[in-house]
């Protein structure tokens, strides 16, 4: 198992390109599945979960041709309506095949994605769509098996804001008879890329953007081009280990307009941000003054930035307050950054942190795949050497993290066992 070895204390400088997202990516690829023609993205993030959805929808029957950032799928030939258990427990987004294979197909078997180490994550909002839609659904042996001879337009409003619900409704919606409202709907910008391509696909979608979708259905998408969205979360993990470690260093095919509340946190903690159309500038000089914030969905504080921001807490300047809001269990990372010499302490779904002088490095254990990254960026800012251990969760999420932090002067490099 890979690990990562960190020598803290270097500043930062130079320049680290950005990766396309890949909480965009992972349900634009599942998209191909919408039609029988070709689909052309560019930006797609070279990542593990990205590997495992492409697996995933190959044995389903999607053609799939790889050539570095770039991906064609042609849906034309799809056999297999199924993605298995041991494919989907490793990543639970692969339920977002679920909508799009119901839609043009008229059926599917998915595998219920199980448990996770955040929170015990359900999928019952994207259930109760689908069968508000008309869908037939059965939970047997472990496999969600949804049935519809031809989705139906209709008004649903999910019981909480969720991200890859949407996802999954919108898409199918795009196939369905007559008119879909998704009320409530997550307006992560995430989200919109999704609906931006289903649009140059051919789909009839308005209200993109907000929390209430509105899709006409049609009867069949046909190909189109789209470059996926930059990483919000990449952005700003690298925007905290510069905050963290100091430095200068400017982030390249970035978009500072969907990074707004951690911009303005990160402006709060010391951090001078200068932006442009495509980059974001940070630079950072004396130690961090401590930030506090609360999760919520897009457009406020990201519970993917939770765990980064609270590394970039530890060595902070005074007290904060972190409230975890979106996940009931996302606070793994607490004690691997006790470890370093972190003083956190959890109260409930608030973590209370006073910041100390200095971390010291130690070997840590990462839980999920932003835990790893809050793990990374405590290593590069304590002193001496941090061993992170269990990288593949930082594998499944960032495009090769440690070449790019490398590139801006750290100390780090990943020992193969
Ligand atoms: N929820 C339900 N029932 C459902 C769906 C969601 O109870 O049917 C609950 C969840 O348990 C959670 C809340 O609603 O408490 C919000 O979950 P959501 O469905 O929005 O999360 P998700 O779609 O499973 C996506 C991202 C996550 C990100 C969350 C929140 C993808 C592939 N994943 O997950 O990304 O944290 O939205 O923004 O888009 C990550 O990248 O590290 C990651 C975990």
């Amino acid at each position: 198992m890979d690990k990562l070895l960190i020598t803290g204390g270097k500043r930062l400088s130079g320049d680290i390109s950005i990766s396309g997202a890949k909480n965009a990516a992972l349900p634009i690829l599942c998209a191909g599945l919408l039609t029988g023609d070709t689909v052309h993205l560019s930006n797609v993030p070279l990542l593990q979960d990205v590997a495992t959805i492409l697996k995933i929808l190959r044995q389903i029957g999607l053609r799939v041709e790889q050539d570095g950032d770039r991906i064609a799928m042609n849906g034309g030939a799809i056999d297999k309506l199924e993605a298995p258990y041991e494919l989907v427990r490793t990543m639970r987004a692969s339920i977002l095949v679920l909508g799009p294979l119901l839609a043009r197909f008229g059926e599917a078997k998915v595998s219920l994605p199980g448990g996770c180490a955040i929170g015990s994550r359900p999928v019952d909002q994207h259930i109760k769509g689908l069968q508000a839609m008309g869908a037939e659904v059965h939970i047997e042996a472990g496999y969600i098996h949804a049935k519809a001879k031809k989705l139906k337009g209709t008004r649903i409003v999910t019981d909480m804001i969720t991200v890859t619900g949407t996802e999954n409704l919108l898409m199918a919606a795009t196939l369905a008879e007559g008119e879909t409202i998704l009320e409530n709907a997550a307006r992560e910008p995430e989200v919109t890329d999704l609906a931006n391509l289903l649009v140059a696909m051919g789909a009839k979608i308005t209200g993109i953007g907000t929390d209430r979708l509105v899709i006409q259905g049609v009867d069949a998408l046909h190909g189109a081009s789209h470059k996926v969205i930059a990483d919000r979360i990449e952005t700003g993990t690298f925007l905290c280990a510069v905050a963290a470690s100091g430095g200068d260093v400017t982030l390249t095919n970035a978009r500072s307009d969907i990074l707004d509340v951690a911009l303005d946190k990160l402006r709060e903690a010391g951090a001078v941000i200068t932006t442009g159309a495509d980059w974001i500038r940070v630079q950072m000089a004396a130690r961090p003054k401590a930030v506090s914030f609360r999760t919520t969905e897009y457009p406020g504080f990201p519970t993917d930035m939770q765990a980064q921001f609270m590394a970039l807490n530890c060595i902070a300047e005074g007290g904060s307050r972190v409230t975890e809001t979106i996940f009931e269990n996302r606070f793994m990372h607490v004690q691997e950054l006790n470890r370093l010499g972190a003083a956190i302490d959890i109260d409930g779904h608030t973590a209370i942190v006073q910041g100390v002088e200095r971390l010291v490095g130690a070997p840590v254990m990462a839980t999920d795949l932003r835990a790893s990254a809050s793990l990374v960026i405590a290593g590069l800012a304590a002193q001496g050497e941090t061993l992170v251990d269990r990288i593949y969760h930082l594998d499944r999420g960032y495009d090769r993290m440690e070449v790019k932090l490398s590139g801006v002067g750290a100390d780090i490099r990943r020992v193969k066992q």
